[in-house]
């Protein structure tokens, strides 16, 4: 491990870290040496995860709590701060999506997804800044989607909430850049986690998804750790502000839906 790249020595919060990205975003962060708190609100399967990191030899701990409880946030940042003295890393991960068509869309869904995906990426980025201040450093990444940038139909309060995460982050990183933090939004493409069991199981959508993406495949979460890794070390130290979509080429390029190889215009 190259210095650049080194974490050793740093205290980070990877939330939504039981499974999925966030569990291989730990993995890879904890791998460059830094203390990882892992956060989920399923108590076994965030201890199990935990445990399955702490056997490669990697230094994790599991803080249970929920994202949509205002108060659990502040605390869980403050029992951090207290038994650390010190939050170098904040990746809010941790997301929920809901499909329904706006006609028969509930408001309970509207505000839990915010809540979820916004309101607590705000609290928990706002209690890692009364930590990171006052020592002049700090990393930021807010985990966004395709979605952060582009529309989709019948998923209007995910959509909402990642475009909001987008104006966040680009704020964020305007009033934090003074003090030495970045903040940053690490957006994915299709990867094959739970969040995507609906999806999946329609027959036929996981390859027509594959047609539309340059690589041709989904991702899978072991494609991630890395990149965010790279985002909250100092080898990414004058990125700020900037959205770094993982995505396989999705949201960048125009693959149509017929063949154009060759095409003449
Ligand atoms: N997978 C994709 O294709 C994809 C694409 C674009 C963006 N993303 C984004 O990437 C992030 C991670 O997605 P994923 O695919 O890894 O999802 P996932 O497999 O469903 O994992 C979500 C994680 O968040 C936790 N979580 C959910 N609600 C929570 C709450 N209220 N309080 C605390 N923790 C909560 C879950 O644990 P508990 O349920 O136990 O709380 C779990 O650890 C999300 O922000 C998602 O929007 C994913």
């Amino acid at each position: 491990m190259t210095a650049r790249f080194s974490l050793e020595g740093q205290v980070a919060v990877v939330t939504g870290a039981s499974r999925g990205l966030g569990f291989d975003m730990a993995r890879a962060i904890a791998e460059s040496g830094a203390r990882v708190y892992m956060t989920a609100r399923g108590v076994a399967q965030l201890e199990e995860a935990a445990a399955r990191l702490r056997a490669d030899g990697l230094d994790v701990r599991a803080c249970p709590f929920d994202l949509s409880d205002k108060d659990a946030c502040v605390a869980a940042l403050a029992a951090v701060g207290k038994d650390e003295g010190r939050l170098d890393i904040l990746v809010n991960n941790a997301g929920i999506n809901a499909w329904e068509p706006l006609a028969q869309a509930t408001t309970a869904t509207w505000d839990k997804v915010m809540a979820t995906n916004v309101t607590a990426t705000y609290l928990l980025a706002r209690e890692a800044a009364r930590l990171m201040v006052p020592r002049g450093y700090g990393r930021i990444v807010n985990v966004g989607s395709a979605l952060a940038v582009k529309g989709r139909e019948n998923i209007a309060a995910y959509v909402s909430s990642k475009h909001g995460l987008a104006g966040m982050t680009r704020a964020l990183a305007a009033e934090l850049g003074p003090h030495g933090i970045t903040c940053n939004m690490l957006a994915p493409g299709y990867f094959v986690t739970e969040i995507n069991t609906t999806i999946l199981a329609r027959p036929g959508y996981e390859q027509g998804v594959s047609r539309r993406i340059p690589l041709r495949r989904w991702g899978q979460p072991e494609e991630i750790g890395g990149v965010a890794a790279f985002m909250v070390s100092r080898a990414s130290s004058y990125m700020n502000g900037h959205i770094l979509m993982v995505d396989g080429g999705l949201t960048e390029t125009l693959v149509l839906p017929v063949d154009t190889v060759g095409e003449r215009q």
